[in-house]
């Protein structure tokens, strides 16, 4: 009996190991010590021994079963993993399939620049303020004191829609949007586009300008002049220069134009700057007490400062350009140029 049992186990240990499936495990599981498996009847033929065998037999027997039992769980893991592994490599997909090599687009000069400022201006403070580009005359002329006699108010000069509605000529609209609804301190710019009736080298029916706007307690146009200083030493370099030229804006008094040293010559004279070492880049002045109290801020507690510059203009001065129709081209080298 002992002599079969170790046949038997020889024979199954060689099936065991011969086995390439989970499912061809499983039968020599079931062939073996299944219910009806050689081994379990073996088991069951233990009672017709003679009483003395049966101790010695039995344990051998068990043995033999557990040893089997073991090695089939072995195996089974090992081909679970096996069998695994062998259908993720059936599955695996080939996403190494090369694609027609595409260009990165690159951001317009106008966007570049327009976001340099606004970066700027809410980094010393400011925050940004949007209006509608289809204004009421109130707030893109009369709150800011642009009499009806003002030749911008001519209708060659403006995109009417009706009377009293037109495309907005300047950013300065959302000054006295903001005035009309804010108790200062107010620290706005307001980047927006505006409309007017020109097409030139230097101008375009469709322009972008950025407002900014201060009105608080004892401004005065030395605080002007410093952030404005500020803000041209981080446009340009460090050492660039700002200088104060009298000027008219009916929504300011007294009123500049704002000139930056040239960045190219340094200010010694040179063709961007027209030999004069200077930019023209942008209009600014003390806010209009007019202005205050049209929007309902008492002129006798509160001043401010506002600054109005054409993005634009900011652009052709920063890159040198001499003509500003270019940026409207759409022309696809040129932009690339700003990489
Ligand atoms: N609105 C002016 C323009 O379109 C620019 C400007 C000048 C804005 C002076 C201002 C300012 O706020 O104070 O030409």
């Amino acid at each position: 009996m002992e002599n079969n049992i170790v046949a038997l186990l020889e024979k199954v240990k060689n099936e065991i190991l011969a086995s390439e499936s989970t499912s061809h495990i499983n039968e020599v599981r079931i062939k073996y010590i299944g219910r009806t498996g050689l081994l379990t009847n073996m088991l069951k033929e233990l009672k017709n021994l003679p009483s003395q065998e049966r101790p010695t037999v039995g344990k051998f027997l068990n043995e033999a079963r557990i040893t089997i039992e073991n090695l089939i769980s072995n195996k089974l893991a090992e081909l679970i993993v096996y069998e695994q592994k062998k259908k993720e490599e059936s599955e695996l997909l080939d996403i190494s399939l090369s694609l027609p090599s595409f260009k990165r687009g690159v951001l317009h000069p106008l966007s570049i620049v327009k976001s340099e400022i606004i970066d700027i201006f809410t980094g010393l403070g400011f925050s940004i303020e949007d209006g509608p580009e289809i204004e009421l005359s109130k707030y893109n002329f009369e709150l800011l004191n642009i009499p009806a006699d003002h030749p911008s108010r001519a209708f060659c000069d403006s995109f009417y829609i009706s009377d009293n509605i037109l495309l907005r000529t300047q950013t300065s609209g959302i000054q006295a949007r903001v005035m009309e609804k804010t108790v200062p301190p107010i620290k706005i710019i307001c980047p927006g586009k505006v409309y007017r009736p020109d097409d030139d080298a230097t101008h375009s029916p469709m322009f972008q300008q950025i407002e900014g706007l201060y009105v608080d307690k004892n401004i005065s146009l030395a605080d002007l002049k410093h952030i404005l200083e500020l803000f041209a030493k981080k446009f340009f370099t460090e050492s660039t220069k700002v200088r104060f030229r009298p000027s008219y804006f009916p929504f300011t008094e007294p009123s500049v134009e704002v000139d930056l040293s040239c960045a190219i010559c340094g200010g010694v004279g040179c063709s961007l700057c027209k030999g004069t070492g200077w930019l023209e880049l942008l209009g600014a002045g003390v806010v209009n007490p007019i202005v205050l109290d049209n929007c309902g801020i008492s002129s006798s507690v509160y001043n401010g400062y506002a600054f109005g510059i054409g993005i634009e203009r900011a652009t052709m001065v920063k890159y040198g350009i001499p003509d500003m129709r270019i940026l409207f081209d759409g022309d696809v080298r040129y932009i690339d140029q700003f990489r």
